[in-house]
């Protein structure tokens, strides 16, 4: 397929300033496997499933325009164990031998060296690139307040979820990002953000295909019906690395452009299904207070920097944490394939275990999202770390409550059936009752029996039924059942 506008002849990518030729690396290769052959061996592999970030490096994405209207961009910090590295043909790259050397560290580098937050330096590269990108965050406040989560020069801890490390311990890491100082004006990285990012570069590369727009996006699928679909590839690299999966040819829809706008209407929200879920997050703000509510309990921020949000309900996951708060948001999917396109409301995607009604070539184009939004939402994730781990159960509650009386109640859950679905007996318990502790506990009881769930190494069947009984009750008990939007 000659890709319109493409640079198939030149597949390169830019590495810590350094132009590197793509040519050789095929669909299953990894960007890490890439960077690391080219010497770059600061990143490492440490689970190559998307949960440790040792091995993260930073990627220019573009940013919004600025005040005046100028293109600017972003160092952003992905999981390179998970990026294909065609997927950055034509971008630039950052790894930590690019922040800094011995004799010229960065200074997050710097304050991790001196500060003792590092000890056997595993996990120390890509602490170092999560946390540049924190430093170079062009919405860093300093002096807005200091919290558990927040340091005083505005360091959001956030920013470091994704990453872990099992030797040093996290005070003296913590300890350096929050004495990181403000970013020189001259600093050739931030200088650097000030400038547009690479524009997408339609690809063809090992089997590895980048097209150009949505409509050679279905002209190639229809040819290869057996190509692997991919945005963000944080589920296929999992897929890849872990059991060793392969495909003929393996299609990349994370770039096209009709698959990235975002409007907020008087009626609904529409959100491109290629936006990284970060990108929603920035777009949406609390536009969406059930959504708010979900981001920083999903994945982590390296993650949420490359999986996108079409691609996550493409997956068809059971566990997933974003199809459970869209159930209860009422949400559609706009899906468009060469016969056109359709609306299939979210509750009639998901057909069994992992399968949609996706037919092929079809894609999912956009996610509808009804407004306004419920006056009383809630998400509830039992997982076994409070941050960056898989939902044992997961639990979002939409409310319209009106003069004290539930006028709508939408419940949607994950982690307790082979797809996610609706809690319609609880929504019946809720519907018309009064919003007190007499209907929270009453709905409570119908919601610990709802879905059919099973053993397995995350949780056992009667943990999760439990847990499903305590969702409405621990809600009520934070909110006292206060008029709550969020
Ligand atoms: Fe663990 Fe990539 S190796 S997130
Ligand atoms: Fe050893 Fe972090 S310093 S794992």
């Amino acid at each position: 397929m000659p890709a319109r506008g493409s640079t198939v002849t030149d597949p390169h990518l830019t590495v810590n300033g350094t132009r590197r030729p793509l040519a050789g690396v095929g669909a299953h290769t990894s960007a890490l496997d890439l960077l690391r052959d080219l010497g770059l061996t600061g990143a490492k592999e440490g689970c190559a499933e998307g949960e440790c970030g040792a091995c993260a490096v930073l990627v220019l994405r573009p940013e919004g325009p600025d005040e005046d209207g100028a293109a600017r961009s972003r160092w952003t910090p992905v999981n390179a164990c998970l990026v294909p590295a065609a997927a950055l043909d034509g971008q630039e790259v950052l790894t930590a031998e690019g922040l800094g050397d011995p004799g010229h560290l960065h200074p997050v580098q710097a304050g991790l060296a001196t500060g003792g937050g590092s000890q056997c330096g595993y996990c120390t590269p890509g602490f170092a690139c999560s946390m540049a990108a924190e430093y170079y965050r062009p919405d860093r406040a300093p002096g807005a307040g200091q919290d558990a989560e927040h340091g005083p020069n505005g360091f959001d801890l956030h920013a470091v979820a994704g990453n872990l490390c099992r030797c040093t311990g996290y005070r003296p890491i913590r300890d350096a990002a929050w004495a990181l100082g403000p970013v020189p004006a001259d600093d050739p990285l931030a200088r650097r953000q000030e400038r547009p990012a690479p524009p997408t570069t339609p690809t063809r590369l090992g089997g590895f295909v980048r097209p150009a727009d949505l409509a050679q996006a279905v002209v190639v699928l229809a040819e290869h019906p057996d190509a692997v679909v991919v945005a963000g590839s944080t589920d296929w690299g999992v897929e890849v690395n872990l059991k060793g999966r392969r495909a003929s040819s393996v299609v990349a829809v994370d770039r096209l452009p009709e698959l990235r706008g975002v409007s907020v209407g008087d009626g609904v929200v529409e959100v491109g299904a290629a936006l990284t879920l970060t990108e929603v997050e920035r777009a949406l703000g609390d536009t969406v207070p059930l959504l708010a509510r979900v981001w920083p309990l999903f994945a982590s921020r390296l993650v949420r920097n490359s999986a996108t949000i079409g691609g996550n309900l493409a997956t068809a996951s059971p566990i997933g944490d974003l199809a459970p708060a869209l159930l209860a948001l009422d949400t559609a999917l706009v899906l468009t394939s060469p016969e056109g396109e359709r609306e299939v409301p979210l509750e009639e995607f998901f057909t069994g275990y992992r399968a949609t009604v996706l037919r092929p070539a079809e894609l999912i184009r956009s996610v509808r999202i009804p407004l306004p939004p419920a006056t009383h939402t809630t998400f509830r994730k039992v997982a076994k770390r409070r941050l960056d781990d898989i939902s044992s159960v997961a639990v979002a509650v939409a409310l319209d409550v009106v003069d004290g009386t539930v006028t709508r109640a939408r419940v949607g859950l994950g982690g307790v059936a082979a797809t996610p679905l609706r809690a319609r007996a609880t929504e019946a318990a809720l519907e018309g009752r009064p919003w007190d502790r007499g209907t929270v506990e009453a709905a409570a009881a119908v919601l610990a029996g709802e879905g059919t769930p099973i053993d397995d190494q995350r949780a056992s069947a009667a943990y999760r039924s439990a847990m499903l009984g305590t969702a409405l009750p621990a809600w009520w008990a934070e909110t006292a059942g206060r008029e709550v939007r969020a």
